[in-house]
């Protein structure tokens, strides 16, 4: 398996450093380890009895981590999905100092074409982040009924021209299965007429892998769970890349942080935003990581 070739910078990593405040025996989460950029930042600012466990569902992400924490006894990884981080840690009862997340694929995994999320460049329609579970783009684009194929191209990914792509795609399939990113980023292209900034292929390639991976479902369920682990002062911080998460992390946000003024309210608020506004990229980062541009960083402070 080739991972190495493939390199992942992270994005707002100073941004992200200030915001977490790392303690310096804390124990801290990395909930989407990918090739541990934000993992080594904090990794950097822990003493010897910090701890950082980290997480991902990818194979390839969890080979990497564990070519770190062989040299590094505070580093204890779990391969799962992130929404299974509170019952994984359930059993140990131990309170958090912080826990971060950097959601989406990570370059490797667009960059390599046997894994199915590109346009870019041919090969299996797989798209699943976890590949030892669920179900591919392949089994689901040609099997799925015209009408939730549109649906999901305009929920996830805004697609202006979805019942037409649906159409096309439903139409294809009729004579041939549609077997890789290849083919069916031609179909997506041939239901656009005129020329557009971006290839056209971008929205929908982006909705269908936001319905393997479950994407929105993970981070709603994480975000309901993961906050009863944080101790007095423990840190939430959440990087998203498309504006439908950042929408729900920051009305999430904004909700718990909001003073409960109802007679059985106690009046002042459990938790802090970090962040009135999201932090974005600066110009210069943008420049040297295309990557960054649509990066939103949000982070939450437990305040009891
Ligand atoms: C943008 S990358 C993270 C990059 C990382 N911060 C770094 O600097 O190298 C996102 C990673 O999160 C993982 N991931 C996405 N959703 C996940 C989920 N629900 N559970 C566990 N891992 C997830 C992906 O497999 C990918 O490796």
């Amino acid at each position: 398996m080739n991972f190495t070739n493939h390199l992942h910078v992270p994005v707002l990593s100073s941004e992200f450093e200030n915001l977490l405040n790392v303690r310096p025996g804390g124990v801290y989460i990395d909930a989407t380890f990918g090739r541990g950029g934000h993992s080594k930042i904090v990794l950097s600012k822990l003493s010897s009895t910090g701890r950082l466990l980290v997480f991902d569902r990818d194979v390839c992400a969890i080979s990497c981590a564990k070519n770190l924490a062989n040299n590094d006894s505070r580093v204890e990884i779990f391969h799962s999905e992130f929404s299974e981080i509170p019952s994984i840690l359930s059993a140990s009862r131990k309170k958090i100092d912080g826990i971060f997340f950097d959601l989406g694929v990570s370059s490797p995994q667009l960059e390599n074409s046997s894994r199915g999320f590109s346009f870019k460049c041919d090969g299996p329609l797989d798209m699943r982040m976890n590949q030892e579970k669920g179900r591919t783009a392949e089994d689901w684009i040609n099997s799925a009924p015209e009408k939730e194929i549109a649906d999901v191209l305009w929920r996830f990914g805004e697609e202006r021209f979805s019942r037409k792509i649906a159409k096309k795609i439903v139409y294809y399939r009729k004579d041939k299965a549609i077997k890789t990113t290849g083919v069916l980023a031609d179909i997506i292209r041939s239901s656009i007429k005129g020329s557009y900034k971006i290839d056209p292929a971008t929205r929908s390639f982006q909705a269908i892998r936001i319905l393997i991976n479950e994407e929105l479902l993970e981070l709603e369920s994480i975000l309901a769970s993961v906050l009863c682990m944080l101790k007095k002062g423990g840190r939430l911080l959440v990087i998203s890349f498309h504006s439908i998460e950042d929408r729900l992390v920051k009305h999430h946000f904004r909700d718990l942080s909001k003073v409960d003024t109802s007679l059985s309210g106690k009046g002042s608020p459990d938790y802090r935003l970090l962040t009135k506004k999201p932090i974005r990229a600066t110009r210069e980062e943008i420049q040297a990581n295309r990557r960054s541009r649509s990066a939103r960083l949000r982070g939450l402070e437990c305040l009891v």
